[in-house]
């Protein structure tokens, strides 16, 4: 696998790829890779692409700096585990590469509605810094399909209207959620976790997992967000949200909706896990 750090090295590698008559397709990420972010590049490469990964920790989607500060980089491991996975180019650009007059004087792409709530509403300015940095990777990367975790379902809603709305021709695909085996959505910050917060951190999915049998038995979605809600703060974590949208464009769901979605944020000691579940009612 080959490693460039410029843009210009990466659109020369991705040029000789197409000129040998590949198709490209796109994993972006922030490094500190896990088995979630490796099935992505196995999905890329079962498609039958030239596999370009991005590993770039995004300073303008973070609203807090010590959550920056402290966000793992790891870059010889990923490149270790990316190489393996048989990812053939990996751009992993440093700050001023992607921002070379500065993040203030960064133009901002800004997706209406569907960035609003859920993480968009806890975390100001997160998706806003997350669509501006996709679009400028879509831009330089040029690929066919791009591969996002359902993991962060609202960041594919966002990406999915923004390659609409501006008309980018790139297939979106989004990958299912990888889990530990005690059903805990992997992510490169359970690594905060402590020996027993990392016990006690499978209790958000399996949380969703009984809100999910509750409405199959009828309770209304109300009811079931708030105990849902309760059962997590008794278990010490601290709720950002647990709400119920619909699937297909993430508005509020009523009690009508089929394709519905549970989405959950806690925090647990220093980490804030994200986790979420689509089911289907009637
Ligand atoms: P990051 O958190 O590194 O995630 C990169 C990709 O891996 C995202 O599409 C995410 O949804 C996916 N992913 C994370 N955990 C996963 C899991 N357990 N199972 C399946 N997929 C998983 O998301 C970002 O980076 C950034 O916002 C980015 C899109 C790179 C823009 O900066």
């Amino acid at each position: 696998m080959q490693t460039v750090h410029t843009i210009a090295e990466l659109r020369q590698a991705v040029r000789a790829a197409r000129a040998a008559g590949q198709t490209i397709g796109f994993v972006p990420t922030m490094g500190n890779l896990h088995d979630g972010h490796i099935s992505l590049v196995e999905r890329a490469r079962a498609a039958g692409h030239f596999v370009v990964a991005s590993i770039f920790v995004n300073p303008l989607q973070f609203d807090d700096a010590s959550d920056l500060q402290r966000y793992p980089r790891t870059l010889a491991a990923d490149q270790q585990r990316l190489s393996s996975a048989q990812c053939d180019l990996l751009f992993a650009p440093d700050v001023d590469e992607m921002y070379p007059q500065g993040q203030q004087a960064q133009s901002k792409v800004h997706v209406p509605v569907v960035s609003e709530g859920l993480c968009g509403g806890s975390r100001a300015g997160h998706f806003d810094g997350v669509a501006t940095v996709v679009s400028k990777l879509f831009n330089q990367v040029q690929p066919d399909q791009a591969f996002f975790g359902q993991k962060d379902w609202q960041q594919v809603a966002v990406i999915r209207k923004l390659v609409q709305d501006l008309d980018m021709p790139i297939d979106i695909v989004a990958v299912p959620t990888a889990r530990a085996d005690d059903g805990l959505a992997l992510s490169s910050r359970n690594g905060y976790l402590s020996d027993s917060e990392r016990q006690q951190a499978p209790m958000l999915y399996r949380t969703l997992q009984q809100t999910a049998e509750q409405l199959q038995q009828g309770a209304s979605l109300d009811a079931s967000v708030q105990s849902a809600s309760k059962a997590l703060n008794a278990a010490g974590f601290n709720v950002d949200y647990v709400e119920i949208r619909r699937q297909q464009d993430l508005q509020s769901a009523s009690e009508n909706d089929g394709e519905i979605i549970i989405l959950a944020a806690a925090f647990l000691g220093p980490a804030r896990l994200i986790d979420n579940l689509p089911l289907s009612l009637n």
